[in-house]
């Protein structure tokens, strides 16, 4: 037999345990292939991530960011994407964190598009969402790594429940224990950061930290500088890149700027204040082959987060809406 065969088998033979698991396991690597519903379904989503984010990088960037401010709310239930309904009046992309920053819907929209047209109803936009993260990480950082999929989408979304994300102002313990409440660790805080080595961030995320004075906890340097992207009474909210040497790859470089005061956020800082943080910047920063499988694990921890107990999941015919 060829080795097409012996692969052939092997897929198979995988499907068939997956489907041994199916009752005590929620999500499966493969889940659109192995109960062949939709097996094209993760190669479409990656067909179309790759086209927007060779045009514009930081759309891989939101892509990610996008996967953390869903599964922290409700789980990866895609509640980020719901728009303004009266099922929803005052959805989460409408909240803070969000409104005028999160990117990349329309990537998720074409992709849901290009799904429906061959396998309808059967792909949820959550999984879309999972599988548009994991393609940007490989796209961005060449980080390449299995996420399990066959979630369901939640009906509901609420801005004000968006508080369970951090904020750029909160010191380590806060952010520790709004990862903790996620089943997420300290080590799964300090990696998944490591995300910040990629995109933008606007002024509003960061100014306090630059007037009346720069805060000590920045490289002064670093902070006139910033003060000439972010003046102090700009009309508007300025944006600067989280990494200005690699901006477009998810590389290591954002621990050493954490290590030389220059992560734009106190946040970032504050993976410094703890024995049980500052250990892994430090060996993710002098060993950058560490960071790629530990990125990779966390990502799919991050994306193990389920819906509320007891929540009704469907799987949307548009993202933006639930079904009628
Ligand atoms: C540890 C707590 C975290 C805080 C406080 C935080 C906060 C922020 C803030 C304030 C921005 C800039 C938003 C803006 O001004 O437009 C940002 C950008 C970003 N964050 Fe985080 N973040 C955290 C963790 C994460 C995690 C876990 C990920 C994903 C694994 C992530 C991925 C990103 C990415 C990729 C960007 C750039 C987005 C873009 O360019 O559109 N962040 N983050």
């Amino acid at each position: 037999m060829g080795a097409k065969g012996t692969f052939k088998i092997q897929i198979f033979l995988s499907c068939i345990l997956l489907f041994g698991t199916m009752a005590t396991k929620s999500l499966e690597i493969g889940y659109y292939r192995c109960t062949n519903t939709c097996p094209q379904a993760e190669e479409i989503v990656k067909g179309i991530v790759y086209k927007y984010v060779l045009q514009n990088p930081g759309l891989g960037a939101g892509l990610i960011r996008m996967f953390f401010h869903d599964c922290f709310v409700r789980g990866c239930d895609a509640s980020i994407l719901l728009d303004k309904s009266s099922h929803n009046p005052n959805p989460e992309k409408l909240a803070v964190p969000n409104n005028h920053s999160l990117r990349g819907f329309e990537v998720i929209d074409e992709a849901k598009s290009a799904v429906e047209h061959v396998c309808p109803g059967v792909v949820s936009c959550a999984d879309i969402i999972a599988f548009a993260a994991r393609d940007a990480t490989y796209f961005l950082g060449k980080i390449s790594y299995e996420i399990p999929s066959g979630r369901l989408d939640g009906r509901i979304s609420i801005a004000d429940e968006v508080k369970a994300l951090p904020s750029p102002f909160h010191n380590l313990t806060v952010v520790k224990a709004l990862f903790a409440a996620q089943g997420l660790s300290a080590d799964d805080v300090v990696i998944l950061s490591g995300a910040h080595s990629i995109g933008r961030s606007h002024c509003s995320s960061f100014r306090r930290r630059l007037y009346p004075v720069i805060d000590p906890t920045m490289d002064q340097k670093f902070g006139y500088f910033l003060r000439t992207k972010c003046p102090e009474n700009a009309p508007v909210d300025g944006v600067v890149l989280q990494d200005f040497v690699t901006p477009s790859k998810l590389d290591t470089r954002y621990y050493r700027n954490v290590a030389e005061l220059k992560g734009l956020f106190f946040s970032d800082w504050s993976l410094l204040t703890s024995s049980e943080t500052v250990n892994l910047v430090h060996d993710f920063r002098t060993t950058p082959q560490h960071f790629e499988t530990k990125f990779a694990e966390s990502m799919v921890k991050m994306g193990n987060i389920l819906m509320l107990p007891g929540t009704k999941g469907e799987i949307r015919k548009s993202c933006r809406a639930v079904n009628y």
